[in-house]
């Protein structure tokens, strides 16, 4: 989920594609600067509109894909909520990938802009960030989510066990979900980003680094970062150590206690005496 990251758009996309059609394959003609007819300007123009309108509607199929991953997290999160009283998510975030990026990272790759490559070779377009409260829900929800039989775990990236060297924490999961419409069911590609309130708060000033042009002691910044993220790090597990022991010197309960603890998770509450 790079370039937009930390400006996510939630489930939109923007229309940037006037800017770029200089990376559609345009005929040696044009390229060249040879004279053409009308007939090939229109046949090309009837082309490029053609791929376009289907990229467009490809887009449909990776924001469906985010629908649906947003839809089995809240359950699960629900889930948890009723079961155990607690949420193991803090939030979700999602955003659909914008056409320019599209075609910047195909340009990176070497590729043309086309429905197929994009498909077969873009892994990120549909991005979910999933923010959890402590380290073993991230872990937990990504198993909750990954044992579903219709999702297709396609490679995991564990940035907690083995951070990266600037001191970035997550645990990244490329899934391929299934979606349904009328034309049949579809398979998509889509980026699953899940770290902790603190990794994200972390995560979200170092990418600031990228953008800001001028920094007087880059070196400086990044070391501080690393020692951020390593304090960060401690917390988190200080913190799920502190629930751990919460969860574990829960006091017995009396048989009426139990019961007027359930009558409560039913939104029952009987008068005080
Ligand atoms: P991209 O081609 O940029 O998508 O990278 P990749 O294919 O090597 O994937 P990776 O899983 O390493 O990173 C994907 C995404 O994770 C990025 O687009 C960022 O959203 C996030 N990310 C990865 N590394 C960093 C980092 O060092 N700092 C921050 N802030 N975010 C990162
Ligand atoms: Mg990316």
């Amino acid at each position: 989920m790079n370039d937009e990251d930390n400006k996510i758009i939630m489930g939109g996309s923007d229309d940037g594609f006037g800017d770029d059609l200089e990376q559609i394959n345009l005929p040696a003609e044009i390229l060249s600067g040879q004279s053409i007819s009308t007939e090939m300007i229109f046949s090309t123009a009837n082309e490029m509109l053609d791929e376009m309108l289907n990229i467009k509607e490809l887009m449909l199929y990776y924001s469906a894909a985010i629908q649906e991953i947003r839809t089995k997290l809240a359950i699960l999160n629900k889930e948890y909520e009723v079961r155990y009283q607690r949420n193991p998510i803090h939030s979700i975030q999602s955003r659909l990938k914008s056409q320019v990026s599209i075609m910047q990272k195909l340009e990176k790759k070497g590729l043309l802009i086309s429905r197929e490559n994009i498909e077969e070779n873009l892994y990120d377009i549909a991005g979910v960030r999933v923010i959890c409260s402590y380290e073993d829900d991230i872990y937990r929800m990504a198993e909750a989510l990954v044992k579903q039989e219709d999702i297709e775990l396609v490679q995991t990236k564990d940035y907690i066990a083995n951070p990266k060297p600037n001191g970035y924490r997550s645990l990244h999961l490329i899934v391929k979900v299934p979606v349904y419409f009328e034309e049949g069911m579809k398979k998509v590609f889509a980026e699953i980003q899940i770290r902790t309130v603190a990794m994200d708060f972390w995560a979200s000033l170092e990418h600031q680094m990228k953008y800001k042009k001028k920094i007087a002691d880059p070196e400086h910044i990044r070391e501080q970062l690393k020692q951020c993220s390593d304090m960060i790090t401690l917390t988190d597990r200080y913190m799920m150590k502190i629930r751990k022991e919460m969860d574990g010197i829960e006091p017995e309960k009396s048989e009426v206690e139990q019961l007027l603890e359930k009558l409560k998770r039913f939104g029952i509450q009987l008068p005080e005496e």
